[in-house]
């Protein structure tokens, strides 16, 4: 690992501390979450909290490492689940606090469960409102619809863009003058909308706008508007005042309570994958570091994103003398981390350090090729370092069988 010191975002947290100091001791490849930097993130959304009266949950689709929902819970409104498990997991590990799920079709045999953990849900069509409406409403839940405003604010990423040409996510205009039944209506309590990736203020003004086009009839009698996700609250630059615009504008033109469901934003460069260096191979021109970790099992996104993750020290080819691919152990020709540059060349054994490794990650990760899941470690504010989550051959293993007699 190079000593030269790295203060872009994702490492800001370690405090110019370098990595091999903090974390040498540690088994590789294992995933560090860093307490502080949540804590930094969370004040930043209860700031947008306070100042706008808007509520803020956890979308735990993108972090759902619940050891440390108490750190959160201090700050959030609570969490919005995909799903059962993780409606249950929110009442769970965040006690007291509202627990919102959206799914793009509830299942009849969950059903009845999932009134037990959830008190906000809302559907993704007119249909599955009029079939699991009624029985909500009666549990006394609160009750939205997913609309599709018809607005892509992001170009070429149609994977992370629910506004895209033939979206299942939400319900069109079109759709719901077709085919919404006024009994249907009288269910509502709010709508909800998700249509960001990793974006500005700009783009919810922007969606806003067609919002208030396609649904502005509909809003002033909803008593809520979920802005969804996709939302960088916690970059630095993102532009806040804007969105505290926003919100405002919503609360002003209809009436109504705003919830925003972050998930990067609240976990933003709040982990790190720690991994090691196993062998350097060459071919050709190429000189290609194989690590303990694998793009394919242990930062998923990195592919199916795809994106360059960020690495202490190093830099994009050309920006120091030494080129390396970064690759992990697996069979997968394409686990490829990527290229990049180090003021000096890699040996093996070094200690290599990837940042925003908390999003999107822990809960994405997977044992192909056999491939061990890495620990989970809590960096505490103190510096301490505690286990979260530790894992062996048997959790590898018993995802596979072993039931059969
Ligand atoms: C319905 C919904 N809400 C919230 C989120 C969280 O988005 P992000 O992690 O980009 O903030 C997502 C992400 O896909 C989503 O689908």
């Amino acid at each position: 690992m190079t000593a030269r010191s790295d203060s872009r975002p994702p490492f800001t947290s370690l405090r110019s501390k370098n990595p091999a100091e903090i974390f040498g001791g540690l088994r590789t490849p294992c995933y560090i979450l860093d307490e502080a930097k949540l804590r930094e993130n969370g004040q930043i959304l209860a700031d947008l909290a306070a100042g706008t009266g808007c509520k803020i949950l956890l979308a735990q689709k993108a972090f759902s490492n619940f050891d440390l929902y108490p750190v959160l819970a201090e700050y959030l409104a609570g969490t919005e689940a995909s799903g059962l498990y993780e409606a249950r997991l929110g009442q769970e590990a965040m006690p007291g606090k509202e627990v919102h799920v959206f799914s793009a079709a509830y299942r009849k045999d969950e059903w009845n469960a999932l009134l037990r953990y959830a008190d906000h849900i809302v559907f993704n069509s007119p249909r599955q409102l009029e079939t699991f409406g009624p029985s909500a409403k009666r549990a006394g839940k609160s009750i939205g619809l997913r609309i599709n405003p018809e607005c892509s604010t992001q170009e070429g990423h149609a994977l992370y863009d629910p506004c895209a040409p033939g979206s299942r996510l939400g319900v069109t205009r079109a759709q719901w003058d077709l085919q919404m039944r006024p009994e249907s209506v009288a269910l509502l309590d709010g709508l909800h909308f998700h249509t960001l990736c990793e974006q500005d203020a700009d783009a919810l003004w922007t969606t806003l706008d067609a919002v208030e086009q396609r649904f502005g009839d509909i809003l002033p009698r909803m008593q809520w508007l979920n802005f969804g996700g996709g939302h960088h609250i916690t970059r630095p630059g993102y532009d806040l005042s804007l969105l505290e615009q926003c919100i405002r504008r919503a609360r002003s033109s209809w009436n109504l309570a705003v919830y925003l469901e972050p998930g990067e934003a609240c976990a933003l460069n709040a982990g790190y994958l720690a991994a090691r260096v196993l062998d350097i191979v060459q071919n050709g021109a190429t000189s290609i570091a194989i690590l303990d970790a694998s793009a394919a099992c242990h930062m998923p996104d990195v592919l199916e994103m795809p994106y360059l993750p960020p690495l202490y020290g190093a830099g994009k080819p050309g920006k120091y003398p030494c080129c390396c691919r970064l690759a992990g152990p697996t069979c997968l020709a394409g686990d490829v981390i990527g290229d990049y540059s180090f003021p000096s060349p890699l040996h093996t054994g070094d200690l290599l350090l990837f940042g925003d490794m908390a999003i999107y990650t822990t809960c994405k990760n997977n044992t192909f090729n056999g491939m061990p899941l890495p620990d989970i470690l809590v960096l505490k504010e103190d510096g301490r370092i505690e286990t979260s989550a530790a894992f062996s051959y048997s959790d590898f293993k018993k995802r596979l069988g072993g039931r059969l007699s």
